[in-house]
């Protein structure tokens, strides 16, 4: 099943909602992560940017961006909002740019793409290549105790004028599987039914408005903090701070985990 190749029409709209805007998470990075740890900071590689969002403010801020995704349709995107010899795509988890980058980033959760442990060691090993001795490496992860809240949740909805996404999530083999339904209107009917009803994937409701259901799915997992510490001491990184996004220190109940490293 396909992942991120529909869904990403609505993505940034629902993860930068009004809960979570795109303007605090950028002066976060920018004020309490790079200015505090790594000011004299020009080049930046941004890891898993997906349409470059956070890039465009970053650049609004005379920092040097270059943008690496697994996602062609995501740098397809991003490519509308900048120059395409900026952006790189390539796993991170294994690539090689021939250059070092003062700070490297890799923004919201995206490390818990990585399935594997294997590959999270494979991403410090990436990031220890491409960072100048003392860069910053700055990367947030969903706990697992925020993702098991998640899968106890109910699901979760969005309207998109015609277009609803439905997100729930489930957890198969300790893996977390976000089920993405994307219902998109697809023509005006002149039949009236007053239920919805289900033909072939496709829903018709009352207002005799045909629907497509897209479903994608969206795997992510996480790690313990302790082992991910553990981890980041023995690729030569200095932990300078680990932040609770939303509430500062960090706790068992921390949702959204910031880690801010240095290369030693
Ligand atoms: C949650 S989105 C975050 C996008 C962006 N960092 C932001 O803050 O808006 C996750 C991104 O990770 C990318 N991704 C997943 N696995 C990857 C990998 N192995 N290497 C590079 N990018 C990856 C996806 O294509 C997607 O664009």
């Amino acid at each position: 099943m396909k992942t991120y190749d529909v869904f990403l029409e609505y993505y940034d709209k629902i993860v930068r909602s009004i809960n979570n805007p795109l303007e605090d998470e950028v002066e976060f990075l920018v004020e309490d992560c790079i200015k505090e740890y790594k000011p004299e900071t020009k080049t930046i590689l941004e890891t898993a940017c997906g349409t470059w969002e956070v890039a465009r403010e970053l650049i609004k801020k005379w920092y040097k961006l270059t943008g690496l995704d697994i996602s062609e349709k995501m740098l397809e995107k991003a490519e509308k909002n900048m120059n395409k010899k900026d952006l790189v795509l390539a796993d991170m988890t294994d690539f090689n740019l021939e250059k070092t980058f003062d700070t490297i980033l890799c923004n919201y959760n995206s490390i818990c793409h990585l399935l594997k442990w294997e590959q999270w060691q494979a991403f410090f090993d990436m990031s220890n290549k491409h960072l100048e001795k003392d860069g910053l490496l700055v990367f947030d992860i969903n706990t697992l105790y925020e993702f098991d809240n998640i899968t106890n949740d109910f699901a979760q909805f969005y309207n998109f004028g015609n277009d609803t996404v439905c997100l729930e999530m489930n957890k198969k083999d300790w893996i977390y599987e976000w089920l993405v339904k994307i219902f998109k209107k697809s023509s005006n009917l002149e039949n009236t039914e007053i239920v919805p009803v289900q033909k072939d994937k496709k829903w018709i409701q009352g207002t005799g408005t045909e629907y497509t259901l897209i479903e994608e799915v969206v795997r992510e997992n996480s790690f313990p903090i302790n082992k991910i510490k553990k981890e980041l001491k023995e690729k030569w990184f200095k932990i300078l701070e680990m932040i609770d996004y939303h509430y500062g220190e960090v706790i068992a109940q921390s949702e959204r985990v910031y880690f801010i490293c240095k290369k030693k």
